[in-house]
């Protein structure tokens, strides 16, 4: 291991979303102790850290992300006890373990808020974002929620308005009072004390609105099938200045008790994001770049992307890549199962963390879900317009036995209809599946330190192909991926495909020297070990 770098930058994280990867009490939803359970799994697996999206106790009206309680455990996750074990034994096996926070909004079912709206007097009123109707009696301003309708409920008891960017029953904090800052620090320390190693945090680049609170400008280019937020642009009701102090707050929190890591959730464009790495490194650790997810699958805008990024960090930046969330399609959904291992071999030789969404590693696709069985509220708000996130939070597939092996009971999501063949028990023990090719993928870029924090040089390429240049010292990767579903042949102006294929999407091509140029068959890419007399 090298000294230059923290865990969070040699690391892979994995993201578990709860709910649904394994459950241990026969409810149909999955729980601490079934995540402990599969521990062994992701050790298997190569990872290095999980992130598990939030666990406490909630209402549930948007599956966790509405906390009721910040410092304890939801039962239908288990309990604090439980937490405990599950730290030591993820602990135990080298593993670093990564909570979600909530600190833009809390339930609407807290203590917090229950007091702040209680009366225009009470010592908590300020602990939200109220605000007295228009003169018209309508909402104060023309902010919309992210899940569709205005941002703002009336409050029949204080007669004022409170602003949630979300759900009506997910109320913003309001980040400009003092005591909610300390309060929420603190919850921070709480988990930090008990040795958790990190936190992804929730839309941290909503937490602090406009002083004025503005209108939003209208968006010129809202069309329909448009998520209905779109139609005002988040200019004063996201990324304003003031959210860097804040975020120079928690960074504070995290730097007193050292190697631990902190990953915002940020959906903007690039050279807005980079800014939250902060003022000389005083931001996040990691802001996500979902730059995979929300760009076209194709291989020039990639390659610009990725080029635009690397410019764009601070020297002080550390980059990271992301392939699919809770939030998002999976991955072999969007861009069909035979590009997705093209996509796992960017994800893992990209220069920067990656961060993999559970069950992608199998090839999981999106499961549609019928009607009657919508759970997601973004669904239920704005139906039929694909924005629902039930079809990528299915349960995790890991055998053919009834339920996947996910649960004893009906999951609380139906099953991917593949689930016989698509499991984590077929693809164990066989050479080409999407499952070996994860683990090997993983496992090569952990004995390469040129892989894992090697520098990244783009080398100039054509159509649907994409290479890049992997170096540590005297160690020389060369990616060439195949975007496209047409066989083609790369050959470099510069004298650069020479070596020995360490790794092919379709794992059989192991060991085959190459010189001069290489043949790729469609959707694959190849990991090209350079020859040390032909280093560049
Ligand atoms: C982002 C989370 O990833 C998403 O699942 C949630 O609905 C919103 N934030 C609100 O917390």
């Amino acid at each position: 291991m090298s000294a230059t770098h923290e865990w969070w930058q040699r690391g892979v994280i994995y993201q578990i979303y709860p709910r649904s990867f394994q459950d241990s009490n026969g409810d149909g939803v999955g729980d601490l102790r079934g995540v402990r359970d599969r521990l062994d799994y992701i050790k298997w697996l190569g990872v290095d850290a999980i992130w598990i999206s939030p666990i406490y106790p909630s209402p549930m009206a948007d599956f966790g992300y509405d906390i009721s309680n910040y410092i304890d455990i939801d039962p239908i996750f288990g309990t604090l006890v439980e937490f405990d074990e599950l730290l030591a034994e993820t602990h135990r096996r080298g593993l670093k373990l990564i909570l979600d926070f909530v600190p833009n909004h809390t339930s609407d079912q807290h203590p917090w808020f229950q007091a702040s709206r209680s009366s225009r007097d009470n010592p908590k009123h300020d602990w939200y974002i109220w605000k007295d109707p228009a003169p018209d009696g309508g909402p104060p301003n023309n902010w919309l929620s992210n899940f569709g309708g205005k941002a703002w409920t009336l409050d029949e008891r204080t007669g004022q308005y409170y602003y949630h960017a979300f759900l009506k029953q997910q109320p913003d904090l309001n980040w400009r009072n003092p005591e909610v800052k300390e309060a929420m620090l603190d919850v921070l320390r709480f988990w930090l004390d008990r040795g958790v190693d990190g936190f992804r945090v929730d839309v941290i680049w909503h937490i602090v609105k406009d002083e004025e609170f503005r209108d939003n400008p209208l968006n010129p280019e809202y069309g329909p099938g448009q998520p209905p937020h779109h139609e005002v642009l988040a200019t004063y009701s996201t990324d304003r200045p003031e959210v860097h102090d804040i975020i120079a707050r928690m960074r504070g929190v995290f730097d007193a008790y050292g190697e631990r890591m902190m990953v915002g959730e940020i959906y903007l464009p690039v050279e807005r994001l980079v800014t939250y790495y902060g003022a000389h490194g005083s931001g996040v650790h990691l802001p996500f770049n979902f730059q995979l997810i929300n760009l076209p699958w194709n291989a020039r805008t990639i390659e610009r992307a990725v080029e635009n990024y690397e410019a764009a960090l601070p020297p002080y930046g550390w980059p990271n890549w992301v392939l699919g969330n809770h939030d998002q399609p999976r991955i072999a959904s969007r861009v069909g199962s035979a590009q997705a291992r093209v996509a796992a071999m960017l994800l893992l030789t990209l220069r920067g963390t990656p961060t993999m969404y559970f069950g992608d590693e199998i090839g999981m696709h999106n499961v549609p879900i019928p009607p009657h069985l919508v759970q997601d509220p973004f669904e239920k708000n704005a139906p039929g317009l694909g924005l629902g996130r039930d079809p990528q939070r299915t349960p995790m597939q890991w055998s053919s036995e009834v339920n996947a092996g996910f649960s004893r009971a009906q999951p609380w999501l139906p099953l991917a209809d593949d689930y016989a063949r698509v499991n984590v028990e077929t693809q164990r023990d066989d050479p080409q599946s999407m499952l070996t090719l994860y683990r090997r993928l993983l496992a090569l870029r952990r004995s390469e330190p040129a892989l894992e924090i090697g520098q990244y040089r783009p080398i100039p390429a054509e159509g649907d192909i994409l290479a890049y240049l992997r170096s540590r010292k005297d160690r020389q990767f060369l990616m060439v991926v195949n975007l496209g579903g047409h066989e083609c042949a790369y050959q470099a102006e510069m004298p650069i495909v020479h070596g020995r294929i360490a790794l092919s999407t379709h794992l059989d091509r192991q060991g085959e020297e190459v010189q001069g140029s290489v043949k790729l068959r469609p959707d694959e890419g190849v990991i090209i070990e350079r020859g040390e007399s032909h280093l560049v």
